[in-house]
C-alpha cells in the first residue's frame, strides 16, 4: 500500500504522515529531508543554492546518514531547499530512491506513506490513497513560528510568514513537478482544524473507519 501526502510548507504532512504510517505500520519517507539536505549540503560548501552543477552534484553524492541533521529543520535550509527542488537535474536524482522507497519500503513493511509536493503527481502516482493537505498562510506560518520558537530559534512570525510566501511560490510556479492537487487526492484543509481532527480524517479516508 502507498499513500501519497503533499500540501505546502507547514500544513500539517509531516505530523499527519508520521501519525498514518505509524497507525497503518507502514514505513514513512520525509522527501522534503532529501531537498533540505541537497540544501544544507550547498550552504556549507558556500554554493549558491541556484547553481545547477554544483546542486546536481550534491545531489548525486546525497547518502542516507545525511537526512537526520536537526539543522535541516531550519528556516534558511528550508529556502535553499526549494531553490535546488526547481532544478530538474536535482529532482531526476532524487527520485529513484524515493520510488525505491516506496516499491520496497525498510524493515519489511507492507507498505509506505511518502510525504511532500510531487508524490501523488508525479513519484508515485499510482498510489493507492493520495491526500492533499493544506492550510492558511497565516496559519501555517503560525505554526512554523511556534515549533521554532520551541527549538529555540529567534526568527519572528513575519519573517516566517515571509519565507513561507516566498517558498509556496517558487513550489508552486517552478516548471518541474510543481506543487499542485493530484486530480484524484483527498482535499483536507487543516486551517481550522487540530491534528487530532485531522488525523481522524485521514483514517476515514483511508479505512473507512476512525478508529
Ligand atoms: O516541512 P516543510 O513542509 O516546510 O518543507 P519540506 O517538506 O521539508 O520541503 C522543503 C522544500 O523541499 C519545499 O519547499 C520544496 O521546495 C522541496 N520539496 C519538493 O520540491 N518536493 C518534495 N517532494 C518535497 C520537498
Amino acid at each position: 500500500m502507498i499513500i501519497a501526502i503533499d500540501g505546502p510548507a507547514a500544513s500539517g504532512k509531516g505530523t499527519l504522515s508520521r501519525l498514518v504510517a505509524e497507525h497503518f505500520r507502514l514505513a514513512w519517507l520525509d522527501t522534503g529531508s532529501l531537498y533540505r539536505a541537497v540544501g544544507l549540503k550547498m550552504l556549507r560548501n558556500g554554493d549558491d543554492p541556484a547553481d545547477r552543477e554544483a546542486a546536481e552534484k550534491a545531489a548525486k553524492s546525497l547518502n542516507p546518514n545525511e537526512l537526520t541533521n536537526s539543522e535541516l529543520k531550519t528556516e534558511v535550509v528550508g529556502l535553499a531547499a526549494s531553490k535546488v527542488a526547481a532544478i530538474p537535474e536535482v529532482r531526476q536524482a532524487l527520485v529513484g530512491f524515493q520510488r525505491s522507497f516506496a516499491q520496497t519500503p525498510p524493515g519489511g513493511a507492507q507498505g509506505a506513506v511518502l510525504d511532500g509536493r510531487d508524490i501523488g503527481t508525479v513519484v508515485c502516482p499510482d498510489a493507492d490513497f493520495k491526500v492533499y493537505v493544506t492550510a492558511s498562510p497565516e496559519a501555517r506560518a503560525h505554526r512554523r513560528f511556534l515549533e521554532l520558537r520551541d527549538k529555540g530559534d529567534t526568527v519572528t512570525e513575519q519573517e516566517v510568514l515571509a519565507m513561507t510566501r516566498e517558498r509556496d511560490a517558487r513550489d508552486t510556479n517552478r516548471g518541474e513537478s510543481p506543487l499542485k492537487t493530484a486530480e484524484d487526492a483527498y482535499l483536507l484543509d487543516t486551517t481550522n482544524l487540530s491534528i487530532d481532527a485531522a488525523f481522524a480524517a485521514l483514517k476515514v479516508y483511508i479505512s473507512g473507519s476512525s478508529n
